[in-house]
């Protein structure tokens, strides 16, 4: 049985014999002596030491087994430990023009993403997502909410027609889901609260270091709750989230140079930022927004937050941000209006701190069937499409709400990472879609 490269890193296997499976990370050749850094499939990278003639066919990514004595020297790269090799076995000698060495583009790491998950930052990346897809899950068993799952496949949009990517589905016009909202808003009536994991897909035609073509949507629905109850919920979610994440994965994180303190200021409570209170403070700084054709003018009560105002609101600031009572105008049919506040909907969205700024929307659903009908004519949809889900206001209708988190945000908060497309494997975008 071979081993794991870290379990051979260890005071018990000096003096040992051990063997590893691996790849050939770096490759140094002296006159005498060949020094093969082996990289191993769980990111575990150890220096292998050779007779320079045993491995003089070896290329960069061939696939081998090493036996050898592990060794313990100060000297050695990679925490001290090395493998004075015996014997090598070459299950396939890689090709020699490897493509991606120690300095690359982004564009060609993009291109070559299926090779490029080989580097250390993407191993990393790829642990840390685990670990906090694997705690998300944990904080809604503990909490007793069921895992649910919704199609992909839908009739109708979520979130707007626009971002909508339209299937042939047999001989009818489907579209791949934006939102699992409307079916988890379905299931609570005999589930209660609920939760899901699945991909949204969303044909943004922005490029920007925040938007996916395809991401993947933690949502949660649950019955009888208040806006309170769902900001609850987030801020304690998010953190529970964020405080194993940096300890199970200290060795990742600080690979990739993410400040650790940070993020352990990260408890509840999150600040509750009335709406019009985010507006007057970026009045009160002139933040300026650009309108459809190019001209630019001061913010005013009324506008979305975008990147640039989220990132005002946020740069510093060491805790997320709940900016609750955005106008419904800005926000999708099924916000539920304020009683007490015509025109303002019962909605809040999460700024991650330090610029990142959106991760989460979330809030209260219309759940009057006249008041929603209302809302779907407004925004130009066209009810019918929407008869099933109108079913669950004509039939025991009850106070409801939910929200919805992106993964790959939240990843990028944690991760430190400049661009979105760096906390997923392989990256959808407007102008990508292979590999
Ligand atoms: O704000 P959004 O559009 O809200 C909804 O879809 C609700 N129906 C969710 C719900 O209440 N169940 O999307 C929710 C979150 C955003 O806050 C953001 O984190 C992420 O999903 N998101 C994206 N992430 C990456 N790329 C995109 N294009 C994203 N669009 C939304
Ligand atoms: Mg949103």
């Amino acid at each position: 049985m071979s081993l794991r490269i870290s379990q051979t890193k260890s005071p018990d296997f000096v003096g040992k014999e051990v063997t590893i499976r691996g790849w050939v990370y770096r490759l140094r050749k002296q006159k005498e002596n060949a020094f093969v850094l082996v990289r191993d499939d769980r990111g575990g990278v150890i220096q292998c030491i050779f007779s320079a003639e045993k491995v003089a066919g070896l290329t960069i990514e061939s696939s081998i087994e090493v036996t050898g004595t592990v060794s313990q020297d100060a000297r050695a790269p990679e925490g001290g430990y090395e493998i004075k090799g015996k014997s090598i076995k070459i299950f396939n000698v890689a090709e020699a023009d490897y493509p991606i060495g120690e300095y690359q583009s982004d564009e060609l790491l993009l291109d070559k993403r299926h090779l490029a998950l080989r580097t250390r930052k993407m191993v990393a990346m790829a642990k840390i997502r685990a670990t906090v897809l694997d705690l998300g899950r944990r904080w809604f068993v503990e909490n007793d909410w069921m895992e649910v799952t919704a199609p992909m496949i839908v009739k109708g949009a979520v979130e707007g027609g626009s971002t909508l990517f339209k299937l042939k589905y047999f001989d009818e016009e489907a579209y791949l889901s934006q939102s699992a909202q409307l079916y988890l808003e379905a299931m609570i009536f005999s589930l209660g609260p609920v939760w899901s994991l699945t991909p949204s897909f969303r044909a943004e035609k922005s490029r920007t270091v925040r938007h996916l073509a395809e991401f993947s949507h933690l949502e949660a629905e649950a019955p009888w709750v208040t806006l309170e109850d769902i900001l609850n919920v987030q801020e304690q979610l998010v953190s529970y989230v964020i405080q194993n994440t940096i300890t199970q994965r200290v060795e990742e994180l600080t690979y990739l140079k993410r400040d650790l303190a940070d993020l352990k200021k990260i408890e509840p409570p999150f600040e509750r930022l009335p709406y019009k209170r985010a507006i007057e403070i970026l009045e009160s700084k002139g933040f300026t927004i650009t309108e459809q054709d190019g001209s630019k003018r001061e913010i005013r009560a009324g506008d979305d937050l975008n990147i640039d105002s989220e990132r005002e609101l946020t740069k510093d600031s060491g805790k997320p941000i709940f900016v609750v009572g955005y106008p419904l105008a800005v926000k999708p049919f099924y916000v539920k209006e304020d009683p007490d506040q015509i025109g303002v909907g019962l909605a809040a969205d999460m700024l991650a701190p330090q610029g990142f700024g959106e991760i989460t929307s979330g809030g209260l659903r219309e759940d009057d069937i006249v008041s929603i009908t209302e809302r779907i004519k407004k925004e130009g949809l066209n009810p019918a499409a929407y008869d099933w889900y109108l079913d669950l206001r004509r039939y025991g209708s009850v106070p409801h709400g939910g929200f919805g988190l992106g993964i790959e945000r939240l990843m990028r908060w944690i991760t430190n990472a400049d661009d979105i497309k760096d906390t997923v494997l392989f990256p959808r975008t407007m102008s990508r879609v292979a590999p």
